[in-house]
């Protein structure tokens, strides 16, 4: 997968090049390209906004200075995607749909947000656009959730994740829980046991546990998701609990 970020901050996105997303990087996974949107400005000063029409507090990135940086980045097997708060909610399985992409490019916005005929013009030329937004807070500019948005789509490509099956035990997989709290070694801390059961060598009676954990953290911390369980991703134990 090839993913072009276009922000005025491109330093903010240096942590691209560490951990998981770096490896990918460097192993040929996952191609990366930063680009300073100022690179696409004309003027001597290199504006990229202006005062919003209609008035209001702030300013707006101009439509004219993104159509020169997406016009050099986008192709027919492009989806752009712009992070901004008042896009649909980026979730678990947008992250899953957009790792089957071959070229995401994320047009990191600042102030007030891009000049809204920026999505329209690359829709209307057949280009696939996302607004997405990850959560219900503001921030000051996309580069943040563009973070956000590689990594959660990075891990999910083929040989980036060690264990393919941690991909699928994890919180808000498949089965629509939170995961199960984990324990490692020493068996005794601060005067607090790992659950013995953990300890025994029963794998069935330790999967039991984990189920009934997840059922009852998701019900305690995220109502929301327990309502949206498929009932029939549901087992006899689980609805006798
Ligand atoms: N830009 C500013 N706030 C944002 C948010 N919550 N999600 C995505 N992009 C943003």
């Amino acid at each position: 997968m090839r993913i072009d970020i276009v922000s005025i901050f491109p330093e903010y996105l240096a942590p691209l090049e560490l951990s998981l997303v770096g490896k990918a990087r460097t192993s040929g996974l996952l191609d990366v390209h930063v680009h300073d949107l100022r690179d696409s400005t004309t003027d001597r000063h290199h504006t990229v906004d202006d005062t919003p029409f209609g008035g209001g507090a702030g300013m707006v990135m101009r439509p004219d200075v993104w159509g020169v940086a997406l016009d050099g980045l986008l192709g027919e097997a492009s989806h752009l995607l712009i992070p901004t708060p008042s896009g649909t909610t980026f979730t678990q399985r947008t992250a899953e749909a957009l790792a089957t992409q071959e070229h995401l490019v994320i047009a990191c916005g600042r102030y007030e947000g891009i000049d809204a005929r920026v999505a329209e013009h690359y829709r209307e030329r057949g280009i696939r656009v996302s607004e997405v937004s990850i959560g219900d807070y503001v921030l000051n500019g996309g580069e943040v959730a563009a973070l956000v948005l590689v990594e959660a789509v990075a891990r999910l490509l083929p040989g980036v994740v060690g264990n393919p099956q941690s991909l699928v035990e994890e919180s808000h997989g498949l089965a629509g829980l939170l995961e199960y709290p984990v324990y490692t070694k020493p068996p005794s801390w601060a005067g607090l046991e790992a659950p013995d059961v953990l300890l025994s060598g029963h794998h069935g009676r330790v999967e039991r546990w984990r189920r009934d954990q997840a059922l009852t953290r998701t019900a305690e911390l995220r109502p929301d998701l327990i309502a949206a369980l498929d009932v029939a991703m549901l087992d006899r134990a689980d609805l006798a609990r």
